[in-house]
């Protein structure tokens, strides 16, 4: 293929179409990109008025893991590009559409290998030889302690097919009971059926990187480019609470984060934007963990930060436009921010009169029709003169925000 020309008006005949498979918030903002570029967009997920479906030509509510349903919407759509935007996707489905001569990005295979955590370490450790943590897989209650045992302790259990840390148990110390406990555990939280689980040493975390690597259509060749690491702070938790740029580790280090992410989409092929995570120990390693084929949440910072934002560059890679490595244009920061209320339709975001009189501050609120607790439901963004300053107001920002039920 070669890198596309001319895009002829949505709706119309000759259109250039997008199928996005997952309709959440950084869903959303490749909608929003894909629609900038002219393009035709459909939205697809599991529930009505997910976020990027206020943003898209069409929408359509289906269940992702049933390959029939979503095998048939493509088909009808017959879209230029079908984009992954979540993991829970029927990977039957994808692999057939690819076979049918589907343009799915970044490709079936890296989603299939990126959604499962054995595929995954076989993937980076054993082929590509890359830094990891210590591992071992168990397919039954018989091999888990072998497993704990052989990584050693502090070790995380962790299900083969799970997102969101669902189903992730840390062991301190050396006991069966409590291997054999932490493995039902994980194989009960698992997507799908799947009886298999990693033991992953547990590290020491100095720090995370989200190192953003991509492949787009250079006339007739496929270029892979590298974007500057993002930084990331979890607080110990397992979700995505605070990321920056630019990146203030040592150069260095930043090199080894940028190589590993450049072998893994190099590794995986396609057309599309792949975003690895990498961990830098206390004791000073650089490991990657895992790699999500599409757009990240961390990446949400690129919205202020980079030329390109994440979202910007995985459209144009899927419309087979050029994508030149974005600079990063000010140092920026992100935060998000998750519900603590139970289950609420129509939730209100609240505070924005006095977070948004903090120049620089940006809200994205992403529009979802309902909430849980723990629900991610907006974004706090801001730019500063330097990372400390735009962290400074994010957190000032985010304190003023609040997620409430409709009184
Ligand atoms: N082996 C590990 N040692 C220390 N922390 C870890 C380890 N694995 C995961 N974590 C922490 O948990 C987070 C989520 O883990 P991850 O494997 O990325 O799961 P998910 O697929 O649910 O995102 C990581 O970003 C990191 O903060
Ligand atoms: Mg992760």
């Amino acid at each position: 293929m070669r890198a596309r020309d001319c895009v002829r008006s949505p709706m119309f005949e000759g259109s250039v179409k997008v199928l996005l498979l997952g309709s959440g918030e950084l869903g959303k903002e490749v909608a929003i990109e894909a629609q900038r570029l002219g393009a035709e967009v459909v939205a697809v997920d599991r529930y009505d008025w997910a976020p990027a479906m206020h943003v898209a030509h069409r929408r359509y509510v289906v269940d992702m893991m049933n390959p029939r349903a979503v095998k048939s919407i493509v088909r009808r759509e017959n879209p230029d590009a079908v984009i992954p935007e979540i993991e829970a996707i029927s990977r039957d489905a994808l692999e057939d559409l690819e076979t049918e001569g589907y343009f799915v990005v970044p490709n079936a295979r890296a989603v299939r290998i990126a959604m499962n955590r054995l595929e995954l370490r076989r993937f980076a450790a054993v082929e590509l030889g890359l830094p990891t943590t210590r591992f071992a897989f168990a397919e039954n209650p018989e091999e888990v302690f072998a497993a704990c045992e052989k990584v050693g302790y502090p070790c995380l259990i962790k299900p083969e097919m799970s997102s969101s840390g669902h189903g992730h148990v840390k062991l301190e110390s050396s006991s069966k009971n409590a291997a054999v406990e932490a493995y039902s555990y994980a194989v009960a939280h698992s997507r799908g059926r799947s009886r298999r689980v990693i033991v992953e040493e547990f590290v020491d975390l100095a720090l995370e990187f989200t190192v953003l690597a991509y492949r787009y259509f250079d006339s007739e060749r496929i270029v892979t480019e590298v974007c500057e690491p993002i930084e990331q702070w979890r607080y110990g938790e397992y979700h995505y609470i605070e990321s920056w740029q630019p990146p203030r580790s040592d150069p260095g280090v930043l090199t080894r984060a940028v190589e590993i992410g450049r072998r893994v989409a190099e590794g995986l092929g396609g057309v599309g934007i792949y975003a690895s995570e990498v961990f830098l120990t206390k004791d000073g390693r650089v490991l990657f963990s895992e790699v999500a084929p599409r757009s990240h949440d961390t990446g949400l910072v690129t919205l202020v930060t980079q030329e390109l934002s994440e979202f910007a560059i995985h459209a144009r890679t899927a419309l087979g436009l050029p994508v030149p490595r974005p600079r990063v244009v000010s140092p920026g920061a992100s935060l998000a921010i998750y519900t603590k209320i139970g289950d609420a339709w129509s939730p209100e975001v609240c505070g924005l009169r006095e977070a948004l009189r903090i120049p620089g501050v940006d809200v994205r609120i992403f529009g979802k029709p309902s909430t849980y607790p723990g629900r991610r439901m907006a974004v706090v963004l801001a730019r500063g003169t330097s990372v400390e300053e735009a962290l400074d107001k994010v957190r000032r920002a985010s304190k003023l925000i609040e997620v409430r039920a409709p009184r």
